[in-house]
């Protein structure tokens, strides 16, 4: 009876590749669509289907971004950017954190609502982790949508040098068939000619203030990668902005995006737009549809966007990515599962307003920002309660945007008139205009500690424009 499995596993494959029912299969993307966009996924090394366990381990790394060239990157797990980290809504996720840098560092979960102490803010959740040390990072995943980790400590020059990932809470009770899924990292890196990294201090004072911006664009890590497609199928990406300073506006010929969600999951109800904006560390969850003639290529461009003086000046286009349209005729259009969620807004009735302007010291020296003429590292913190509202106003008195970001709770953005702007979503990060304002609602539920906010122009986070917030018991 020695044959029997063997036998039995013959006929099975025989099976399993018969026509049968083929002609019924809904189509798919062409084999190996997204493999010049394959993240590395953290293993998990916990069995427990509610647990999530992974090492990450931060050392410098040569990795090769551009063909035929090493970079000595700053990387997590060895590579760029770091892991795919997994889990589902309520995980528990366990980060056994290493740090093999020749610097002190921290890994700052953005967007989690995790407790103060595994916010990975150095001084106010952790001290810094030494060169050689270690640390682990223990928390729950409370709501879905696409998170990042990055360190703060020098976070400017440690991000830019490579140092981010994604992390991706999956709600399982979502519909079915919204699209064909891919992770999205965009950053930029600036290389020399050597391929080793430009220096994090170039253009001085006046790189500061723009906010530096590498001239490679990269698509998880890599330049300029293609996603295979089949014409007429949706595919659903996942995007986050990991780019120190860059702003991302996304735009394909003759396409529209639909955006699904954003920071904090799903929107009140989808949206159409012809470009996607992304500040530094904002995401967005966008369907798109791509059409074209079997064999052409669609370019999803990077477009200048006018964040202040100068911005758009001379600035090209930039082809982020590619997606090739297969030989294969256009699959015919799926409905749309329905994707609305019901968003309560924050009653802001009885909330106590905050008024803050951000700035720019005049004098000489180093470039110092700040919030309400004071740096970060003279700022006293805001005082509040756990279960109070608030409303925000950030106000910008300088020539260019600001991405405004506060750690560990979600917000509701605010028009002028005070009510929320539709359709409503979570988020943690949203642009501050020249010129103008950005007001937002936000509840502290029950997570009392120091929390951070600042610009995520990560060059004007470490120039001073950064603040805390701490949440009293
Ligand atoms: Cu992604 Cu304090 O930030
Ligand atoms: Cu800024």
């Amino acid at each position: 009876m020695q044959y029997e499995r063997p036998l039995f596993l013959l006929l099975s494959s025989l099976l399993a590749a018969a026509p049968i029912g083929c002609a019924a299969d809904p189509p798919s993307q062409p084999e190996g669509w997204d493999t010049e966009v394959a993240l590395r996924p953290a293993l998990d090394r916990d069995a427990r289907p509610e647990v999530v366990e992974v090492d990450l381990t931060a050392r410098v790394e040569e990795v090769e971004i551009v063909p035929g060239m090493k970079t000595p990157t700053w990387a997590y797990n060895g590579g760029l950017p770091g892991p795919l980290i997994r889990a589902r809504v309520g995980d528990r996720v366990i980060v056994n954190f290493r740090n093999e840098l020749s610097a002190p560092t921290t890994v700052h979960w953005h967007g989690v609502r995790l407790l103060a102490e595994m916010d990975g803010a150095p001084g106010h959740s952790q001290p810094e982790t030494p060169p050689g040390g270690s640390f682990t990072y223990d928390f729950v995943v409370p709501d879905a949508g696409l998170y990042w980790y990055h360190p703060h400590v020098d976070s400017a020059v440690q991000a830019g040098n490579g140092l981010y990932g994604p992390l991706l809470v999956e709600d399982p009770g979502e519909p079915a068939d919204i699209g064909d899924e891919l992770v999205l990292v965009l950053s930029d890196i600036g290389l020399r000619d050597d391929g080793t990294l430009v220096d994090p201090t170039v253009g001085g004072n006046l790189g500061t203030v723009f906010g530096r911006e590498g001239e490679l664009l990269l698509v998880n890590g890599r330049v300029n990668p293609v996603i295979e497609a089949r014409a007429g199928l949706r595919q659903r990406w996942r995007i986050v902005n990991a780019a120190k300073s860059r702003y991302y506006q996304l735009a394909i010929t003759d396409h529209r995006f639909l955006r699904i969600g954003g920071d904090g999951g799903l929107l009140e109800h989808p949206v159409a737009s012809d470009t996607i904006l992304l500040t530094p560390g904002e995401r967005a969850d966008v369907l798109v549809t791509p059409r074209g003639a079997p064999g052409s290529t669609l370019s999803v461009r990077w477009v200048p966007y006018d964040r202040g003086y100068g911005a758009t000046f001379a600035r090209p286009e930039v082809e982020a990515f590619r997606l090739r349209i297969a030989n294969e005729p256009a699959a015919e259009d799926e409905p749309l599962p329905e994707l609305s969620r019901t968003i309560e807004a924050l009653d802001t009735s009885a909330a106590t307003r905050v008024d803050l302007k951000l700035t720019q010291r005049e004098g000489p020296g180093d470039v110092v920002m700040g919030i309400n003429g004071v740096a970060s590292w003279e700022a006293d913190p805001l005082l509040a309660a756990v279960g109070e509202t608030w409303v925000w106003t950030v106000e910008n008195t300088m020539e260019f945007d600001h991405p405004f970001h506060l750690h560990g709770f979600f917000f509701q953005v605010l028009g002028a008139d005070g009510k929320p702007v539709r359709p409503m979503e979570w988020k943690d990060t949203v642009n501050v205009p020249v010129d103008g304002a950005a007001r937002f609602a936000v509840r502290y539920d029950n997570r009392p500690g120091m929390w951070m906010f600042h610009c995520h122009i990560l060059d004007h986070a470490e120039a001073g424009m950064m603040g805390m917030l701490q949440v009293m018991p």
